[in-house]
């Protein structure tokens, strides 16, 4: 089937080299001219494993070209609309200026029988707004949430645990459409739920916000270990084995960041607010506290643990992206600890093994080093930030410990064997454990 994918940021060029791969025929677009000239020429513009290979091999078959020219658009059946949704600045809510300019640069190309299915994350209503400026072209709006992961994103594209659209009422057989797009997990029985748009793109937020809270939700049990003695590691591990409760996104440590959780959860708060039903998810405010204070925690077990004072100190950072396997540093937790503790005056090194480049591009007050060992030469402490293999199984605390000036380290996502560096001489401090 021919495609377009409106947006090629995280979302669109995943989905654009993922829907070639299965055998479409793909026009990825986007306003970005450095970001069309990369991707044509079969480079991604961030770090994803998997997806340079899909888009080399998209674009030697034929199947996939990337553009700025929205005229491209014309003749697909599907177009997907994967623009951002960032936090507005001077707010909570979501800035849907790219969406409605994506919208509105498509009108034109759109023919009548078109799908105009939406990827982004938008506010419950967005959909709704935009269906009738699309049915006057004689296309359909779709909303068909996206669920992928960053470091999985090509899997989880190709191979989803669910696929959702929303559709309008009268227009089922637009879900149709999507099921032939979608045609491999459909075959392989992937629950395929299809449903108005209101809910289509509330399950998306929804869906975040549950795996936020699940996160602060062991996060204030470490506050609550902390005061008491208890482990939280522990803890989770022994509730997690309850299968309705469940071990996964019980890491207890900074917290979540990224583009996605934190201002999803602030977007969906700012629209409950719109609609009259501020304190149904009033509770999302405070995982949105709990969330921060456990990098200022970390912060404050780093100033402990040097005795009170860091000025001076030389402090060895572990990781700048917001989670392995990725090198986004959009609200890291990790870069956030490493800022806080550079303002109170420490000597601050950060390492990272894919997250530098974007780092020292939007922090750069901070000191980099690319090798993990040269950065970790005479540490007077060390913080992990970032449970990348490289610090939490290939770095052993013996190597470590012949490199810094003192044996302190501060585990910032519970991804140490607290025991093995213990002893081997460091003194080790977790979160939320004693
Ligand atoms: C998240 C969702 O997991 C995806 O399903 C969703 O599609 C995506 O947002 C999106 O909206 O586009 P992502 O932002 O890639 O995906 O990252 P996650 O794997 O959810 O991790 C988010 C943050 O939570 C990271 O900073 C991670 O370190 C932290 N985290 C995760 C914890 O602190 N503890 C955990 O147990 C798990």
């Amino acid at each position: 089937m021919k495609l377009s994918v409106i947006g090629c940021g995280y979302l669109g060029a995943v989905h654009a080299a993922a829907m070639a791969s299965i055998g479409h025929e793909v026009v990825g677009i986007d306003v970005d001219e450095r970001k069309i000239a990369s991707l044509s020429a079969g480079e991604a513009p961030f770090f994803e494993p998997g997806l340079p290979e899909i888009l080399s091999a998209g674009i030697a078959s034929g199947n996939l070209r990337f553009t700025t020219d929205m005229a491209e658009a014309q003749g697909a059946r599907v177009h997907f609309i994967g623009v951002g949704t960032p936090q507005q600045k001077d707010g909570y809510a979501a800035d849907l200026t790219y969406v409605n300019a994506a919208v509105d640069a498509l009108l034109p190309f759109l023919s009548p029988g078109d799908i105009v299915a939406g990827k982004s994350t938008v506010p419950v209503g967005t959909a709704a707004e935009l269906a009738p400026r699309i049915s006057d072209a004689g296309a359909m709006l779709v909303w068909n949430p996206e669920f992928l992961r960053e470091g999985f994103a090509v899997q989880d594209t190709i191979d989803p645990d669910r696929l959702v659209v929303g559709v309008a009422d009268g227009e089922a057989r637009a879900a149709d459409i999507l099921r032939e797009v979608y045609h491999p997990a459909v075959a392989k029985g992937t629950p395929f739920i299809v449903t108005d748009l209101a809910t289509a793109e509330l399950v998306k937020v929804a869906a975040n916000a549950f795996l936020a809270t699940k996160i602060s939700f062991i996060n204030a049990m470490a506050e609550i270990a902390e005061a008491t003695g208890a482990d939280v590691t522990q803890l989770a591990d022994a509730i997690g084995h309850d299968a309705r409760i469940g071990r996964k996104f019980l890491g207890a440590g900074i917290g979540f960041g990224g583009g996605c959780l934190p201002k999803d959860i602030r977007a969906f708060a700012a629209r409950a607010e719109e609609l009259g039903r501020g304190e149904s998810v009033g509770f999302l405010r405070e995982v949105d506290a709990i969330n921060l204070r456990r990098r200022e925690r970390a912060v404050t077990l780093v100033i402990d643990a040097l005795g009170g004072n860091v000025v001076g100190k030389h402090v060895t950072v572990l990781g700048a992206a917001f989670k392995p396997h990725s090198d986004d540093i959009r609200d890291s937790p990790a870069l956030d600890v490493a800022v806080r503790l550079r303002g109170l005056g420490a000597e601050v090194t950060v390492t990272d093994p894919q997250a530098i480049e974007n780092a020292r591009r939007s922090h750069p007050q901070l000191a980099y080093v690319e090798d993990r060992d040269e950065a970790l030469r005479g540490a007077d402490a060390v913080v992990v930030v970032t449970e990348w293999d490289e610090y939490r199984r290939e770095l052993s605390p013996e190597r470590a410990g012949s490199l810094v000036n003192a044996r302190i380290v501060v585990d910032g996502r519970n991804c140490l064997d607290a025991t093995a560096w213990r002893n081997a001489g460091w003194t080790y401090y977790g979160m939320g454990r004693p």
